[in-house]
């Protein structure tokens, strides 16, 4: 209660003014947040939007209009997967409603209400070419059919105790992938069976 109302200035390019958020739950490593938001009444926004995160909302009090879906009224709830076009929007009295998202929100912005949600990931992947060039080469490059789990990185430390496990490392192409076993895993069996890991 005691969060001030602020511009919505988490996502970018940002919103139209009268947008406005208290950021409830913003986790550091994927970006995913839990926040309120309300429009004030006369709330209009002109483009459409899409994004790379699915975005969910439970409308708490008021109305608010999308061009594709209509009215979402006290007690609405909608659920979208990413790259789905939405938007323009509008609100006459206002609104407040919870809303999350399950990664990264940027706001791909445009005025083309017939592009696919093909054409829009297609959209993201060539501006993620334009803003991160080397990022992009890198992961389109190399020929894995997964990318490495979070558990390699620093974001999330081996458990203690944990070891690396060279054998289950091992996977279809014959290369050794990073791979630390934070749970128990046994390795009293012969290694020609199929490994099950978690992602
Ligand atoms: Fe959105």
């Amino acid at each position: 209660m005691d969060l001030p109302w602020a511009m919505a200035t988490v996502a970018k390019p940002a919103v139209a003014n009268g947008c406005l958020i208290k950021l409830l739950n913003f986790n550091p490593i994927s970006h995913a947040m839990t926040f309120l938001y309300c429009m004030t009444p006369n709330f209009y926004q002109d483009n459409i939007s899409y994004h790379d995160c699915a975005e969910e909302s439970y409308h708490l009090w008021g109305t608010s209009w999308m061009m594709q879906f209509g009215d979402v009224p006290t007690g609405g709830y909608f659920w979208r997967p990413a790259y789905i076009n939405h938007g323009a929007f509008a609100s006459e009295l206002g609104c407040i409603a919870l809303g999350r998202v399950d990664s990264k929100l940027f706001n791909h912005f445009h005025y083309n209400p017939w592009s696919t949600p093909i054409e829009n990931q297609d959209r993201s992947g060539a501006r993620l070419y334009q803003r991160d060039p080397l990022l992009y080469k890198w992961a389109v490059s190399k020929d894995h059919n997964h990318p490495h789990g979070p558990e390699d990185f620093e974001q999330t430390l081996p458990k203690r105790g944990a070891k690396f496990d060279h054998e289950a490392a091992k996977v279809s192409d014959g290369k050794e992938h990073s791979h630390w076993h934070g749970h128990h895993h046994e390795h009293e069996h012969p290694h020609d069976h199929e490994h099950h890991h978690h992602d």
